[in-house]
């Protein structure tokens, strides 16, 4: 039961009387922040008043008269200029927390309306070290995949790895010439890593050299626009002078700018040419950047030899990387990754070319957009598809195979251009029924503020940082266990068992709820914090429930088909059950904008009443048998929901920690 989505609804009805498009208004309906104004509150009659010229008050008193709510509510109060504050009745609340009790959905109502959702997330390049992005990537991914069925919609959840990509023409080349052919055999996941950084160290030499000039000359050029600008005399006009001022500012910058990229970029090559082993290979490959480029090309061209290799590749790459997937509990439906599209890109542009959504210019196929300079290639001069159309004839796929009615993309900010120009290119080629979403997400940063890297150039990057999270959250576990009144309670067996969740769920929720559009920082010592909103906090607070009842010798089973009544009579005893209802509203708001931290914000407020709930009532010595069943049975639903809750995010609980 959605109690927002009820309230709402006789809001509609209510306002229907006054205006005759009442959707906006609805949003200021909300539930309170304190529990002095009731459990929900409405501020809509302000705006309206303003809209009809009249006195604020007197249309909450209009909208009051005609809300049919007397079956959920308390009579709805008016405060202050026109706040509708509601109370829900307490018989109301016992009624539907024992149907959430009896109910192995908790009260979460299916949706009348599913849909069928594609999810792309994680979608890592294989052969190329996968790095921190790519966690948030898939568990962000993960959660909504998770919360979306479990309100009954269709989801798809379909893993776009990039596998035909420029890395393999590096790959490829560093096989022929850099090969180590034992460490091949012993491990080719590491030895194809180690070629591929290889290889790109000195391709991407090779294209620092190179583009020096082209930066040299623009800052030539930029610099003589700036002498320009700046003999100019003033010409009097305030307004003009102010604007010249701010140009001649912003050229500056420009080339200060360009002076940086050089100097970085001179850096590199120095670091480089010091050193002897680099130095020598360059030397002895010194066209290993078209080299590259043409074995991508040879592949693509379908080169027997090139894709050979490419298969041989691509079976052990695709094993690292379901590796880290098991350990992070996640599975995907589909992997159809960019190498599945490849023989659909040409009838994809011809198509576009057909309804001139592409046309050509310079020689490559654009997609232009009003308002906007860059467009998008679909192909470029020599013939070769690029990463949009892929994406283009993915997107096609999608809808036509699948019937999707929204592709979500899980993809990091750096990427809006390309998601923005897909997506305006798609509805112009006729999908514009389908909602395209970039569910963008922020960087992961170090503790300097720069963005988090494992030790760089090691391939055990991602799963070096499972085992740390893991191996932090042992001590902590450990710790905890030996801290307890009566001695420790788990065996070395248990608490490995505990620190792989502990340690998993620590990693995943730390990202999970954050604001994903934000950047965060990295921090072990945070994300295991045993106190504030972290996994281990509500895996605490889980196991810490399941204690009680241990304690208590109590039957789960048993009480669940109790009939006893809840009491709500105590406020912390009402207000628990009113945050326990109130999962389902959450669950959607999770939704709206898909943003997994308004879950973990409604998980840690709702352990955080319990704390409350526990403090003030008497639980297993509660003063009467009555209270402790009810009692009991409020915890044991708390146990439940931040179980399943946490289940959505992808995070296990264990029942003693
Ligand atoms: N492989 C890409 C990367 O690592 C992400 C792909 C995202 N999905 C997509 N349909 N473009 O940057």
């Amino acid at each position: 039961m959605n109690i927002l989505a009820q309230i709402r609804g006789r809001f509609a009805q209510a306002l229907g009387q006054l205006v005759d498009d009442p959707s906006e208004l609805l949003d200021m309906v909300r539930s309170s922040q304190d529990a002095k104004f009731g459990d929900y509150q409405a501020n809509c009659a302000m705006p309206l008043g303003k809209r009809l010229s009249r006195p604020p008050r007197e249309i909450a008193e209009e909208i009051v008269q005609h809300l049919k709510i007397d079956d959920l509510c308390e009579p709805p109060q008016i405060a202050g200029p026109g706040f509708i504050n509601l109370r829900l009745r307490s018989d109301w609340i016992v009624e539907r927390l024992e149907a959430a009790g009896v109910d192995e959905r908790l009260g979460v109502e299916l949706t009348a309306d599913p849909k069928t959702y594609v999810i792309d997330y994680s979608a890592p390049n294989v052969a190329k070290p996968m790095h921190v992005g790519h966690i948030r990537s898939t568990v962000i991914g993960d959660s909504l995949y998770r919360t979306l069925r479990f309100l009954g919609h269709r989801v798809i959840g379909d893993n776009h790895i990039g596998d035909w990509g420029t890395q393999f023409g590096m790959i490829i080349y560093g096989y022929r010439n850099f090969c180590d052919v034992d460490a091949y055999e012993a491990s080719p996941v590491a030895e194809l890593a180690r070629l591929y950084r290889l290889v790109n160290t000195l391709v991407d030499y090779q294209a620092s050299h190179d583009g020096l000039a082209a930066i040299e000359q623009q800052i030539t050029e930029k610099s003589k626009l700036l002498e320009t600008q700046q003999a100019a005399p003033p010409t009097g006009d305030k307004k003009a002078d102010k604007k010249s001022a701010k140009a001649v500012r912003k050229r500056q910058g420009q080339v200060n700018d360009l002076r940086t990229e050089l100097k970085a970029t001179k850096e590199k090559i120095a670091t480089i040419d010091a050193d002897p082993v680099l130095s020598k290979q360059l030397s002895e490959h010194p066209a290993i950047r078209k080299a590259c480029l043409a074995e991508t090309v040879r592949l693509h061209d379908g080169d027997a030899d090139n894709l050979r290799l490419w298969e041989e590749f691509l079976p052990p790459c695709r094993e690292d990387i379901e590796r880290i997937y098991r350990r992070l509990g996640i599975t995907f439906d589909y992997t159809l990754g960019e190498s599945f599209y490849h023989d659909r890109l040409a009838a994809v542009v011809d198509d576009l070319r057909e309804k001139k959504i592409a046309v050509e210019s310079d020689g490559a196929m654009c997609v232009f957009f009003e308002g906007d300079d860059v467009p998008m290639i679909v192909q470029k001069q020599d013939g070769a598809f690029l990463y949009s159309t892929t994406d283009l004839a993915t997107l096609q796929y999608r809808v036509d195979t699948w019937g999707a009615d929204a592709i979500l993309y899980v993809v990091d900010h750096r990427q809006a251009l390309h998601f923005e120009h897909l997506f305006s290119a798609a509805r112009r080629w006729g999908y514009d029924q389908v909602e395209l979403k970039h569910v963008v997400f922020g960087t992961v940063l170090g503790g300097d503020g720069r963005p988090y890297k494992t030790r760089s150039g090691d391939t055990v990057g991602l799963e070096g940082l499972l085992d740390e999270a893991i191996r932090k959250a042992h001590e902590v576990v450990s710790a905890g266990d030996d801290a307890k009144p009566d001695g420790p309670e788990l065996d070395e067996e248990a608490r490995s068992r505990i620190s792989e969740v502990v340690g998993i769920a620590a990693l995943k929720y730390a990202d999970l709820s954050q604001n994903r559009s934000s950047d965060y920082t990295f921090s072990y010592e945070k994300m295991l914090a045993l106190s504030g909103n972290t996994a281990t906090y509500m895996q605490y607070a889980y196991a810490r429930v399941r204690n009680i009842f241990a304690r208590g010798q109590i039957d789960a089973a048993a009480l669940r088909s109790d009939t006893a009544a809840i009491i709500v009579d105590h406020p912390a005893e009402r207000a628990m059950a009113l945050a326990l209802l109130q999962f389902s509203e959450a669950l959607e708001q999770t939704l709206v904008d898909y943003r997994p931290n308004l879950l973990t914000d409604y998980l840690f407020a709702l352990a955080n009443q319990f704390s409350t709930f526990y403090q003030q009532c008497h639980v297993l010595k509660a003063e009467t048998e009555e209270l402790r069943t009810s009692r009991l049975k409020l915890a044991d639903l708390t146990a439940r929901v931040i179980k399943q809750g946490l289940a959505l995010l992808g995070i296990e609980v264990v029942e003693k920690m």
